[in-house]
């Protein structure tokens, strides 16, 4: 596929248009024009038709002074000063000329006989309750019709649940949001969110999903959150704490899942000790996901019986760590290391020291489920050495055993 063809490719970026008093120009008086044109005239854009006929219906637009007809064909110049064009008459050299011109004075355009050709595309829209629907599928405008049929019949039959009110009880909601795919956070956890008046967002997680908030949440970085002498955790627990008891719905999102090294209890019990009531949602944790999405099953029939989640945030000789690693080099089954990319080093060593083979595959697995994934094959013996030739970083998923090979054997169209 060529470059250009790619960009042809891309999905259309969706707007909303504030065209009060703003110039548009409408080419062709058909049934195309007596469609669009009642929208734009609701949206108080300043139309300009121009077309040598109209419908009945187009011409009592102009006939009631909603829009301003010049009875003539398309001349170039027609379209100087507008914001927006909608180019839908019968003359394809007209229509042609009319699209080059919009192109040429950068103005948007839609075209009635050739979307490939234009440079915007008119979204199924539809109304309800004070909601503006909008839906493109690219190419198909009857499904685009139909998704926007449904969700409006959603909306108003009470069926597609999307709550406007701000007055819910307060509270904090601990939900997991899975590795970093919007997609991979549980429908309980997305609803929640719609439903928050403040956010308090870890680094890792679905931070894509922040962007879709309404401008009146109060979305909180929990990195930057100013601890002064108070540890990181504390302060968060107090930022809760806070928030809640100004009656706000608070979501705590954090990556993956909150009760997988994610201090998802000690948040919990600051919170009961506040008497603050807590909701867990859970969440799709990164240890199965990550590897899952790179194609490796933590799991085999007749190669893994057991997957063993363990953290290597400090490495084995450090007195801190309650890992213990010769028990791990012993397992036949597979091991999955979070938070252990910058120790690999003396992990790997751990391993093959207390038995595990040297040749054991490996795979690291960063940034997993999001567009940036990239996976590093090694081996115990080899992982320390790639981890750092390839520049790996956090965060990643190491994970340890034969299902690695296993996953290499499918070429799963996951990668
Ligand atoms: C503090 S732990 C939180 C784990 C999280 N609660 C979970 O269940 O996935 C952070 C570690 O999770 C792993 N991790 C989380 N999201 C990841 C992703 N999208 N890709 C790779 N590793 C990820 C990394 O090992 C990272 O250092």
């Amino acid at each position: 596929m060529t470059a250009a063809e790619d960009r042809n490719d891309a999905p259309a970026y969706p707007v909303g248009l504030r065209l009060t008093g703003r110039r548009v120009v409408v080419l062709g008086g058909g049934q195309v024009a007596q469609r669009r044109l009642p929208p734009l005239v609701a949206a108080g854009a300043d139309v300009v038709l121009v077309s040598p006929s109209a419908t009945p219906s187009v011409d009592a637009m102009a006939a009631a002074g909603e829009i301003r007809w010049e009875r003539r064909r398309y001349r170039p110049g027609d379209l100087a000063d507008a914001w927006y064009a909608l180019i839908a008459t019968t003359d394809p050299e007209a229509n042609a000329a009319a699209s080059a011109e919009a192109e040429e004075r950068r103005v948007w355009c839609v075209r009635s006989d050739d979307a490939e050709a234009a440079t915007a595309w008119t979204p199924a829209t539809g109304r309800t309750e004070g909601v503006t629907v909008a839906v493109l599928t690219g190419r198909d405008p009857r499904r685009s019709a139909a998704v926007r049929d449904a969700i409006v019949e959603g909306l108003r039959d009470g069926s597609l649940a999307a709550p406007q009110h701000r007055g819910r009880t307060p509270g904090v909601a601990l939900v997991g949001g899975g590795p970093g795919d919007p997609d991979l956070i549980t429908v309980r956890g997305r609803r929640l969110l719609a439903e928050a008046d403040v956010v308090i967002a870890d680094r890792l997680g679905p931070r894509d999903l922040l962007d879709e908030l309404p401008p009146h949440v109060e979305v909180i970085d929990a990195a930057k959150i100013p601890y002064g002498r108070a540890m990181a955790q504390e302060a968060i627990n107090a930022a809760l704490i806070e928030h809640a008891k100004a009656g706000k719905a608070v979501v705590r999102l954090k990556g993956g899942d909150p009760y997988v090294f994610g201090r998802g209890m000690e948040e919990a019990e600051a919170l009961a000790e506040a008497g603050i009531p807590c909701t867990v949602v859970p969440g799709i944790s990164s240890s199965i996901s990550v590897p899952a999405a790179a194609g490796i099953p933590v799991t085999h029939r007749g190669v893994a019986h057991e997957f063993t989640v363990v953290s290597g945030h400090v490495a084995p000789e450090d007195p801190r760590s309650l890992v213990d690693w010769a028990a791990l080099a012993r397992l036949r089954g597979t091991l999955v290391l979070l938070m252990a990319v910058e120790r690999i080093g003396p992990i790997a060593a751990a391993l093959v020291a207390h038995g595990r083979g040297a040749d054991t595959p490996v795979a690291v697995i960063q940034e997993g489920t999001t567009a940036a994934q990239r996976r590093v094959d090694a081996t115990l013996a080899t992982v320390a050495e790639r981890v750092a030739a390839e520049g790996v970083r956090p965060p990643a998923v190491i994970v340890i055993g034969e299902v690695v090979a296993v996953g290499e054997r499918v070429t799963s169209g996951n990668q």
